[in-house]
């Protein structure tokens, strides 16, 4: 019997129509019994897919031990994660915070970043997308966030264009406390930002003493080609975020900065009831103990290259951007039109604010067979 809704539940989202009931690998099954192929991976989150039965596990035992206790007393699980997460982002990036979600990951940056420097003003990069606090709504692009930032009364970031590396360094002077950027920008289509940009933002951020910040709860946790971006693409920032993918579904979200960003920090000046609670923590672990044993970040960067390669050949794509599995086909047709073609073959797919760009970000399991049924599905749909 498919499942009814009353209406009580805020109608604020675009949905695709279809109730997901389960979900397995980057399947999901909907209340019909029909399987669906999930190239969206939840919006980028099911990192080891869905239901990896060693998060399932973990979530299970840690919720049977302890669900929660908040951050007034001390949990190994959240010290473990900690220590996990800063072994595999690369030095000195090495103090963790924990939230619970991408905005108030990006919120925290930008307020340490305001902290340290004494200086108010930040510098953001056209096309990006932070996050619907007060404070990430006026660091996004686009005027209706600026519209909703503006009511809140926050200033709005200086909006440097994409890629303009001369741009950034003119952007940045000694009344800016912080450059907050995507290094693959996730809603602009999976537009990956030149390692010369990244550079240039670093160089830039030296000289005036600002702070660095790399948005990467979208590109990040092993889906652009290591477990950071910053690693990826070698620029290393002061502050980095995830979120998305680091519980494979349980709300999370990571604030990782460097030892100098944090020297003055006092207990009290940071906090969050949730943030790092024992199940969403036992969850990243095992996430990420899934992602090191299965090699995904390696997965990621061949499954990847595969689709990239094949969807270069296809009729109808123009361009193909992103890195790893986080992918832009810039199409010469409205990508929702595609969108809806590929969601009557149950396969599930992103647009993004590009009108012309599909955004593909399955799990990082996703397996070369998988890849091959969306690359057969969108040559009959773009043919
Ligand atoms: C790059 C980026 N930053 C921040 C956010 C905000 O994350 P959340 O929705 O968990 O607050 C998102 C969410 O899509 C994102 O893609």
């Amino acid at each position: 019997m498919p499942t009814k809704s009353t209406g009580a539940w805020l109608p604020v989202y675009a949905q695709f129509p279809l109730r997901a009931v389960s979900g397995q690998g980057s399947w999901i099954v909907d209340d019909q019994g029909l399987k669906w192929l999930d190239a969206y991976g939840g919006h980028a989150v099911a990192a080891t897919g869905h239901c990896h039965p060693d998060v399932v596990r973990a979530i299970a035992e840690q919720a049977a031990r302890l669900i929660f206790y908040s951050t007034a007393i001390p949990h190994a699980g959240r010290e473990e994660l900690a220590e996990l997460i800063a072994s595999l982002c690369p030095d000195p990036l090495g103090k963790v915070f924990f939230c619970n979600s991408g905005a108030e990951a990006n919120e925290n940056a930008l307020g340490l970043a305001r902290k340290v420097t004494g200086r108010q003003r930040i510098v953001s990069v056209q096309g990006g997308w932070h996050g619907r606090t007060a404070a990430t709504l006026a660091v996004t692009d686009g005027a209706k966030y600026e519209e909703a930032a503006r009511r809140s009364g926050i200033p709005l970031s200086t909006k440097v264009p994409f890629n303009d590396v001369a741009g950034i360094g003119a952007a940045v002077d000694d009344t800016v406390a912080a450059v907050i950027v995507e290094p693959v920008q996730g809603l602009a289509g999976a537009r990956d930002c030149s390692p010369d940009f990244l550079r240039a933002a670093r160089v830039a951020c030296d000289r005036e003493g600002a702070v660095l910040i790399f948005d990467e709860i979208q590109c990040g946790v092993g889906r652009c080609g290591a477990f950071s971006a910053a690693e990826a693409f070698e620029v290393i920032p002061d502050v980095l975020t995830f979120a998305k993918g680091l519980a494979a579904g349980l709300p999370i979200g990571a604030m990782v900065a460097t030892p100098a960003m944090t020297a003055n920090l006092k207990i009290g000046d940071l906090g969050s009831t949730f943030g790092g609670g024992p199940v969403p923590c036992a969850a990243a672990i095992a996430n990420i103990e899934v992602i090191k044993r299965d090699r995904l970040i390696e997965n990621a960067v061949m499954v990847g290259d595969q689709i990239r390669r094949a969807a270069e050949k296809l009729a109808g794509v123009t361009e193909v951007i992103g890195r790893g599995l986080l992918i832009g086909l810039v199409l010469d047709r409205p990508a929702a039109d595609v969108q809806a073609k590929l969601f009557e073959s149950r396969i599930l797919t992103g647009t993004s604010g590009d009108p012309r760009i599909l955004r593909l970000m399955p799990p990082l399991s996703f397996s070369r067979t998988e890849a091959n049924l969306l690359i057969d599905a969108l040559r009959r749909v773009l043919s």
